[in-house]
């Protein structure tokens, strides 16, 4: 018999499917948890998220804890057959805690404190805090870590944020000695003595300050760091009293202040919380499924081979997005099946049932205030129940790609803290998502990864911006393209070490210059409103044609071995390179020398890969734009995963192939139709080998 695959929680053959569940809320309206356990069966769902935000409902005075209610919810939960993920409460602490001990709450960079408000506002470093964690983790870890229902620990929530407290700065100066040994090192790292900023002694420094940007990538390295020393800290009582059960906190996509890259390496499972528009009169409905795409991909990566979960995400319509518009008909299906398809297996809610006050009462739920089952998003949640449970053959199915893109937080941090590029609006992330969305459009599949992870047995490799280095990165690109590797970089790429200090010697720095056989000279960026036209060459060796268009910025390049594929058209350095490829080694080495549109961009890989097959689409045939199909293999299947992103139907040729809708068992030989905004998943028997 085949061996079970490895679930994201341990002996649960299942696709995760259910919500954040706040019977804290309700405990003084028992009938309506009898319902909500009732609803719970015939939505389908299976998992729960327990406890985020009842840290006083468990401690209403200090060390008096009452965990009855919570007993009588995970043993309905385990009789009923469900998982739960139960969370520790320190997401938001007590009212009485933050007035007994004001030192727990955050200190701005003004240097004033917190009051009580909102939530996750907790100072990393306070000792009290820490024991009230301790303590109230330990109580969880030893009552509830045998249960049956416990699947997984939900480690506090969405952390987040700075604190500037004097205990902050200290650890920050701790963590600075420990990476750079002494201030001399660090003087010399941050290039200090810019406007007098040599630190003579370690609390000279204060992280509020943005005259050094070295200073400032190291400020957001450090709050990385602090949140996954506070993880592992919240982790250990778990760990103690339930070894096997996997923990995980909820990350934000690709939050710019969050390096999740580095902190997923402390979890067990990766998880998300992920609230698209998906909007279907929005015209960027497409590019924002291409961008989502790539966060799927990105989040695959973080653990290769493991699959990761929408934690979080919204059946009907979160209330802080506006216009309030309602969720459309088959978009809920639509935004949850493009998670299965890049490599997650479940799609989880916030939230089972609308609260009756405060902030959230509005946002989306399973459960809305008129408590029918009959409700239109109630009933998407149902359908979309059935389908997990004839997908169950697709876990432990995996993505296999030939190509990589490289998105990093460390490259993001460096680039977006300097001043003077074109690195506003988010241009790290638009830029990425041009290069990935060019493959996305033609089905191919590509793994995200950060700068450290191996990318050496690829076939093609994409550098957006890659703007800061590492000596060891450096070396493996290298490697990569002499033994055949094919890389396109862009603009702005080898600009900077990681502690922000920029190259000599011509960019790209650090060797890659021979690598790309040019030197990026100088970088002219635009107004919002400009554009410059780029020619391609005549006879150029991919094939690209007509008038392309930059904007933003532009690479003023000169030729060092490497040839022009197309060339600017105007401004004082029209006829120079602007698209080059140099040959070195045995590999090829691509470079964007300007932010191409993403049709141009577009029409480059289609040449590159027309021209080289360097990559392939996951099937045979080339469909309209807007439509997406990911594959996911097990060792004798593969799953397709086909999406419509857009309003009109379309007719896919099957050109041989032979697929079965997994829904229906429909057999598909000839065309496939694919409606507005429709997603299907087919199996067939696998015809690659891993
Ligand atoms: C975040 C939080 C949830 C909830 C949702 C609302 O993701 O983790 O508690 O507030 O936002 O969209
Ligand atoms: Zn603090």
């Amino acid at each position: 018999m085949k061996p079970e695959p490895e679930t994201i929680i341990r002996n649960f053959q299942k696709i995760l499917h259910g919500a954040d569940y706040n019977p804290d809320q309700w405990l003084d309206v028992p009938e309506v948890i009898d319902e909500d356990f009732r609803l719970m069966r015939v939505a389908g769902c299976n998992t729960f998220a327990l406890g985020i935000f009842a840290w006083t409902s468990y401690e209403p005075e200090e060390g008096n804890y009452r965990f009855d209610w919570l007993q009588g919810i995970m043993d309905r939960m385990a009789s009923q057959g469900n998982k739960v993920i139960l969370a520790t409460p320190s997401g938001s602490k007590p009212a009485w805690m933050s007035k007994r001990y004001p030192e727990i709450r955050r200190v701005n960079a003004l240097g004033l404190r917190d009051p009580h408000t909102r939530r996750h506002n907790h100072c990393w470093s306070s000792r009290i805090f820490r024991e009230k964690v301790r303590s109230i983790n330990t109580e969880l870890g030893r009552r509830f870590g045998n249960h049956p229902a416990l699947g997984m620990w939900h480690v506090s929530n969405e952390y987040q944020g700075h604190c500037y407290c004097d205990g902050c700065l200290n650890a920050f100066y701790q963590w600075l000695e420990k990476r750079y040994g002494d201030l001399d090192s660090l003087n010399r790292a941050w290039w200090s003595t810019f406007w007098n900023h040599t630190f003579t002694a370690w609390d000279e420094i204060h992280p509020g300050d943005a005259s050094l940007d070295g200073m400032q990538v190291d400020w957001l390295r450090f709050n990385s760091w602090q949140i996954g020393d506070f993880y592992q800290f919240e982790t250990q009582p778990l760990k103690a009293f339930s070894p096997e059960i996997p923990c995980t906190t909820n990350f934000m996509t690709l939050s710019p202040r969050i390096d999740y890259g580095y902190l997923s390496q402390f979890v067990d499972v990766v998880s998300d919380d992920q609230y698209p528009r998906f909007d279907p009169d929005d015209t960027k409905l497409v590019e924002q499924a291409a961008r989502i795409a790539l966060k799927h991909d990105l989040y695959r990566c973080f653990k290769p081979g493991k699959p990761w979960f929408l934690m979080e995400s919204c059946p009907g319509h979160p209330q802080w997005i506006k216009p309030n518009r309602l969720k459309r008909p088959g978009m809920h299906r639509l935004e949850m099946l493009q998670a299965i398809a890049h490599g997650a297996e479940g799609t989880c809610y916030f939230q089972w049932r609308k609260g009756r006050g405060g902030f959230e009462k509005f946002h989306g739920a399973v459960v809305d205030h008129d408590q029918n089952e009959q409700n239109r998003v109630f009933r998407s949640v149902v359908e979309l129940g059935a389908l997990y449970t004839k997908l169950t053959p697709v876990l432990g199915s995996r993505v296999r790609a030939r190509a990589a893109l490289i998105f990093d937080w460390e490259v993001r941090w460096n680039f977006e803290t300097s001043r003077g590029p074109a690195s506003e609006n988010d241009a790290y992330q638009r830029v990425a998502v041009d290069h990935y969305q060019s493959l996305w459009k033609r089905s191919i599949s590509v793994d995200v990864l950060r700068r450290e992870q191996d990318f050496s047995a690829y076939d093609l490799l994409i550098l957006p911006q890659t703007w800061a280095l590492t000596d060891d990165f450096t070396s493996r690109l290298t490697e990569f393209v002499r033994r055949g590797g094919t890389v396109v970089a862009t603009h702005y790429t080898g600009i900077t070490n990681d502690t922000n200090l920029c190259y000599t010697g011509g960019f790209p720095g650090n060797g890659l210059r021979e690598v790309f056989g040019i030197v990026d000279e100088e970088q002219d960026c635009l107004h919002s409103d400009e554009v410059r036209k780029i020619d391609p060459a005549d006879r150029n060796e991919l094939g690209l044609t007509g008038s392309m268009t930059a904007s933003e910025v532009c690479s003023v390049l000169h030729l060092e071995g490497a040839d022009a594929l197309a060339t600017f058209a105007s401004d004082f350095y029209a006829g120079s390179a602007a698209i080059t490829v140099n040959t070195f080694g045995d590999g090829r080495a691509y470079y964007v020398g300007a932010r191409l549109s993403p049709e141009d961009v577009s029409q480059f890989y289609d040449k590159l890969i027309q021209t080289t097959g360097v990559v392939e689409s996951v099937v045979p045939f080339r469909h309209p734009e807007g439509i997406n199909i990911q594959r996911r293999s097990t060792s004798d299947h593969d799953y397709y995963f086909v999406q419509n992103f857009t309003d009109s139907s379309h007719k896919l040729p099957m050109k041989g192939l032979h697929w079965k809708r997994v829904e229906d068992g429909a057999e598909i030989t000839t065309e496939l139709e694919i409606h507005p905004f429709e997603s299907q998943v087919y199996s067939c028997r696998s015809t690659q080998r891993s």
